[in-house]
């Protein structure tokens, strides 16, 4: 049985996954229009795992008899200068969805609800996981700086990243 703050944090976290998936479509989108569809696929894959974070509390709330209810999401950015601008605002993004998991950590202890501290551990390491992604990334980015031959390895590289629903990948 979750209490109704811990409840309504985990429906507001839904509407930060799902934003979280908006973004990472809306950069997608980018991508492709600017021709780099490895990088448009990498972020279209990051969209689905985000869905999958969302989908994660969804059922959870359910199982423990909480009240589902979604929020309004926020338009995203539509445009941005360069990858490592991408990137860079990808990152900024995850640090603040870790600092999100962090409170929900919080609430939970506070509350000594156990089974919700159980369940948001998963998201503890998800979350070291999306900050070395996007780390790993932009360090390439800085290394490849203006060169068009590096931008153009790095494509063909991201092009390879698999969507792997979460479900199966447990
Ligand atoms: Fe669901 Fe990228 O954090």
């Amino acid at each position: 049985m979750l209490s109704k703050k811990m409840a309504a944090a985990l429906n507001k976290q839904i509407q930060e996954e799902l934003f979280s998936s908006y973004l990472y479509l809306s950069m997608s989108a980018h991508f492709s229009d600017m021709g780099l569809e490895g990088f448009a696929n990498w972020m279209s894959v990051q969209e689905k795992e985000e869905r999958d974070h969302a989908m994660k509390i969804y059922s959870y709330l359910l199982s423990q008899g909480a009240k589902i209810k979604l929020l309004q999401l926020d338009e995203p950015q539509h445009e941005w200068k360069t990858p490592l601008e991408m990137f860079q605002a990808g990152l900024k993004h995850e640090q603040h969805i870790t600092k999100c998991i962090n409170d929900l950590v919080d609430i939970a202890e506070k509350e000594k609800d156990r089974a919700t501290f159980n369940f948001l551990q998963w998201y503890i390491d998800e979350q070291v996981e999306e900050e070395e992604n996007a780390n790993g990334i932009l360090d390439k980015l800085n290394l490849i700086k203006n060169s068009s031959d590096g931008l153009f390895m790095l494509d063909k590289e991201l092009a390879q990243r698999v969507y792997t629903p979460l479900a199966a990948a447990e």
